[in-house]
């Protein structure tokens, strides 16, 4: 641990450790995390409310739908800084300037790898090329954005790069303007002891001038052990994702730093985050919902099982007194624990207020279209419980232009034959029929669907994955179907491929909901740019 008080930078309050989230840049390179310009909308405004530090939207060079996604953003949410990733060469910076200058507070996040490995592999770049790109792109931040806004600097592959090299460079970055510098252990290969080291180092040399930050990948599951080894010797930023999502086996996860951070203040003296922890649970559920990657049981403080006592000692420790095998409440990440919540009788300021205890914000036209459907759904089920409604709210599309809507099925289906299906949808307007044989239910009405749309739009949704689970238990249970989907004319691993999910207590009908909105997405990305390539570009990414 540092002996004496470590600056935290220009632009860090003292005492503060700066939560910057990568959920919606570094998340969502994960392979298949893909989310529209509307569903990063939501996941940033969730975070607003987590009241994260920095908000990175994304990297807008990779493509026009990242841009106006990240411009979006900026555009939108007040309170906290917005960044965008940008790499040192002609053409990005400027392009992440232009959508973030609009933010409160915007954050330019440039940069170049360093290590040998990379230099001479990837970029074919000499060390002083690489130093001298740092410094130019540096220095055109902070030309262009001014003193106020933070010019961010990362070394790609710290972790692997000659340290006194990585030193040097980031003593220049500083003198060019850098007012953060990150170091990233972007494959993961660091040990705590050696990374807290490094960090100590980079401390010593620049801490009085700028932030030092960290990211740290998982690959080795240290991803936060790092993090909170780099706290201790001095960090003041660290990136973190909900959920620990990112490239390979992800990032250091938000929650698991925010809660050390929380629950161990004698290990961290005098530091802590703004984060309100009350909001973690939904902020987790969100962001798994949206991009289809399901948090595993035992994941630390948002795994289903993180607060869970199955053994008959355990058990009765926890109703004797809780603090025998919890860490921390249940509470403090917002898992609110009552179950019975709606009837058919229930208010709107009741589910609201309801809704507000579980973590979403809703009123006006949204609250409506919840209300109705938690009052429909009261018909169908015995108990609407909290898992149930957080299920409406956040099957909701956000707004996804629905070009095709479902407007009627049929479906026959026996033991040992093939299914037939029909749909009637409407398609821009125009109703349209389908029909068709399958292997079963779905994968008949799919094809109907499929039979309705292909002719307006030379296309039809390709299935890339398929999933199907029970919101709560019994058998009146609502279904949750959830599915990837990409267009058939687009071949290959680096397609485009959308998300849709669907919410019933008829899994048939869940079933051709999500399928409905995952062509809608891909129509929407066809039509706003986002097909064009940007997967390819992103996934050029570290
Ligand atoms: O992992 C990495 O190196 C990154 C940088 C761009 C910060 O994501
Ligand atoms: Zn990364």
């Amino acid at each position: 641990m540092p002996s004496v008080p470590v600056p935290a930078g220009p632009f860090v309050p003292a005492g503060t450790v700066r939560i910057f989230d990568t959920t919606l840049r570094d998340g969502e390179q994960a392979p298949g995390a893909g989310l529209t310009a509307a569903e990063k909308l939501e996941v940033a405004r969730q975070l607003v409310r987590l009241r994260v530090d920095v908000i990175e939207a994304g990297f807008p060079a990779a493509s026009p739908g990242d841009w106006e996604a990240v411009h979006r953003i900026a555009r939108e949410t007040r309170g906290v800084a917005v960044a965008a990733l940008a790499r040192c060469r002609d053409g990005d910076p400027q392009r992440a300037i232009e959508a973030i200058k609009v933010a409160e507070r915007p954050h330019l996040h440039v940069f170049i790898a360093t290590s040998d490995i990379h230099l001479a592999h990837k970029l074919r770049l000499t060390r002083e090329e690489a130093l001298a790109e740092a410094v130019r792109w540096v220095r055109h931040g902070r030309e262009q954005l001014g003193r106020d806004a933070e010019v961010e600097f990362s070394a790609e592959d710290a972790s692997r790069t000659d340290p006194e090299f990585l030193l040097h460079v980031y003593e220049a970055v500083v003198g060019a303007g850098a007012s953060t510098v990150n170091i990233p252990d972007t494959v993961g290969y660091a040990i705590p002891a050696e990374f807290g080291a490094l960090v100590g180092r980079v401390v010593d040399l620049v801490g009085r001038d700028a932030t030092v930050s960290v990211h740290c990948h998982n690959d080795l599951g240290l991803a936060t052990a790092n993090t909170l080894a780099a706290v201790q010797a001095g960090a003041r930023q660290v990136e973190v994702t909900i959920n620990g999502l990112g490239e390979r086996a992800g990032n250091a996860s938000l929650e698991e730093v925010v809660m050390a951070l929380r629950t161990r203040p004698t290990q961290f003296p005098h530091l802590g985050s703004r984060v309100q922890t009350e909001h973690i649970t939904a902020a987790s559920r969100l962001v798994s919902h949206l991009t289809g990657f399901t948090v595993q049981p035992n994941k630390a403080v948002v795994g289903a099982n993180a607060f869970a006592h199955e053994s008959g000692i355990h058990q009765d420790g926890v109703i004797k007194n809780p603090l025998t095998y919890e860490i921390m409440t249940p509470q403090s990440v917002g898992l609110a624990g009552s179950q019975l919540t709606i009837g058919k009788l229930s208010g709107r300021k009741g589910l609201q207020k309801k809704l507000h205890d579980l973590g979403h914000d809703v009123a006006g036209d949204a609250l409506d279209l919840v209300y109705r459907e938690a009052i429909a759904l009261a018909d169908r089920k015995k108990e609407v419980t909290d898992a149930d409604l957080l299920a409406i709210v956040e099957q909701r599309s956000g707004d996804v232009p629905l070009s095709i809507s479902l407007d009627g099925w049929s479906v026959t289906s026996s033991h040992g034959g093939r299914s037939s299906g029909s749909v009637r949808v409407t398609l821009d307007g125009e109703e349209r029929s389908g029909e068709a044989t399958g292997n079963g239910p779905v994968n008949a009405l799919y094809r109907a669907v499929d039979d309705a749309i292909r002719p307006v739009l030379g296309w039809e949704p390709t299935l890339v994955e398929y999933e199907i689970r029970a919101v709560t238990e019994g058998e009146d249970a609502q279904g949750r179907v959830f599915i990837r989907c990409r267009r058939s004319v687009d071949a290959g691993p680096g397609a485009y491929v959308a998300t849709g999910h669907g919410l019933s207590t008829n899994i048939i009908e869940a079933s051709l909901e999500a399928y409905v909105l995952g062509a809608n997405k891909l129509r929407a990305a066809e039509r706003d740019g986002s097909l064009a390539g940007s997967r390819r570009a992103v996934e050029r990414l570290p």
